[in-house]
């Protein structure tokens, strides 16, 4: 069965049993005396084949083209030894009717002929709806699913609680440069850019808890991973320090990958993707932000900063300096203690070197950071003072403040981009093709 509206038809006979399948074509292959059509719906592939005679000189069989719906009727044989077909199965067809004709333009769509890359991507992105019915674009999606359970299933192993916090919101996180502002009932509000700060208010009733919700940032450049709207898992944990955020981070990707290649589907759709794919050796490699901009000032050529000069203490460490590290590197690296300058207003210093902040940034060959996160400022009057410091007025943040009031404790998290992460695994150029739909700027369609 293909799914759960085709059903067998009849007793298996000694040839086969006759059933009833619907689909559509997904590729057609005309010959003199038989028609090879693979029929798919959304669970897999069924080679069918048509003899010629009235079932292929009908006034349908000409309406066949790919996406055509269809119903067909035949006797399910295994194929031949040797012969090569999904499932090793086929469909001898002696009945069909035409659902849904398609036009015979799809080709010209989604294959790519002639074309300057952009003129292509952004002819792509117009037909989303369309391409996603290819085979990579939807195995991307179906293995998106599959991530997307392996980090509930971890978090629930670990004992983490799910909640799910608000995407209208009144306070910033990440700066306030990427904020989507909107009018809410006549006061100024945003779209949630990480749900960070709610988590941090519920440790103290819920333990450790997660979310995995929409996040909003207003990224005014185009790369190649940055999306408008991005699926964000973030985690908070109580009662820890720095190193217990390191491990813990290591150990869920590492339960993830696993439970991602357990399941015989997900591998079938990475043998599709990333064939390649190893889960990466534990421990991650372990870098303090001072060796990493040694490490880039020390290649040969020098791997410069934005400006193109040598790095020096307190640059960010722009995407393509990270890139580079991670592609020669070529393995996970869990980087840290970042300067407090270039990191958020909540991070909590590092003791014993106050520049810096407990802060880890995990990155990926191919991809770069996939996860930020930090131990949090849990003294009142440091926090008070990092408001002040980052021009951020502290009244929106009562509820945030009086977490450092009421029993405060160390603790940290961390945020994982959803896309990121399955651009990594599934080895896609870019985070565009791990969203259903995606969101940046000067795209808001289909
Ligand atoms: O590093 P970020 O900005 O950290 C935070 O938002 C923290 N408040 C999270 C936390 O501690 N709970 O974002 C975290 C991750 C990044 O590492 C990246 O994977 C992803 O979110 N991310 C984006 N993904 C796609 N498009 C964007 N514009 C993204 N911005 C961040
Ligand atoms: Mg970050």
């Amino acid at each position: 069965k293909l799914n759960d509206k085709s059903v067998e038809l009849g007793d298996e006979t000694k040839k086969g049993a006759r059933v009833k399948v619907y689909g559509r074509i997904h590729h057609l292959r005309p010959q003199k005396h038989t028609t090879f059509i693979t029929l798919k719906d959304g669970y897999g592939y069924l080679q069918c084949i048509l003899q010629s005679g009235d079932l292929t000189k009908s006034y349908d069989a000409l309406m066949f083209a790919q996406e055509t719906a269809l119903v067909l009727h035949g006797e399910m044989r295994s194929v031949p030894a040797g012969a090569d077909a999904p499932d090793n199965r086929e469909l001898h067809v002696d009945y069909y009717k035409v659902l849904g004709a398609a036009p015979s333009d799809l080709d010209a769509i989604t294959n790519k002929v002639s074309m300057q890359q952009d003129v292509w991507d952004a002819q792509m992105l117009d037909n989303r709806h369309l391409v996603l019915r290819g085979e990579n674009a939807s195995a991307v999606m179906k293995l998106r699913e599959f991530v997307e359970l392996a980090f509930i299933d971890s978090y629930r192993e670990m004992q983490f609680r799910k909640v799910s916090p608000p995407a209208m919101v009144q306070t910033q996180v990440e700066g306030g440069s990427t904020l989507f502002k909107y009018d809410y009932y006549g006061e100024e509000a945003y779209l949630t850019q990480s749900s960070q700060l709610y988590l941090e208010t519920v440790i103290q009733s819920l333990g450790n808890v997660y979310c995995i919700e929409k996040s909003f940032r207003a990224e005014k450049s185009l790369t190649r991973r940055h999306l408008s709207e991005y699926t964000h898992v973030e985690a908070e944990l109580d009662f820890i320090e720095f190193e217990d955020l390191l491990d813990h981070i290591e150990e869920l990707i590492s339960r993830v990958v696993d439970k991602v290649l357990a399941d015989e589907t997900a591998r079938g759709y990475m043998k599709t993707l990333n064939p390649g794919f190893e889960k990466p050796a534990l421990p991650f490699l372990r870098m303090r932000y001072e060796e990493a901009i040694e490490w880039l000032n020390k290649q040969d050529p020098p791997i410069p900063n934005e400006e193109g000069n040598p790095h020096v203490f307190g640059d960010d460490i722009a995407e393509a300096a990270e890139r580079r590290m991670t592609d020669i590197i070529n393995r996970p690296i869990l980087l840290t203690h970042f300067p407090v300058e270039i990191k958020a207003f909540y991070m909590k210093k590092d003791p014993n070197d106050l520049r810096v902040t407990e802060s880890v940034d995990v990155l990926m060959p191919g991809v770069g950071e996939i996860v930020g996160g930090s131990m949090r400022m849990d003294d009142y009057d440091e926090l008070i003072e990092a408001y002040k410091k980052n021009d951020i007025s502290h009244e929106p943040y009562y509820w945030y403040t009086d977490q450092r009031k009421y029993g405060s404790s160390p603790h940290g998290g961390y945020g994982l981009g959803l896309e990121r992460f399955l651009a990594w695994m599934a080895n896609q150029h870019t985070v565009r093709t791990c969203s259903l739909y995606s969101r940046f700027m000067g795209r808001c369609k289909p």
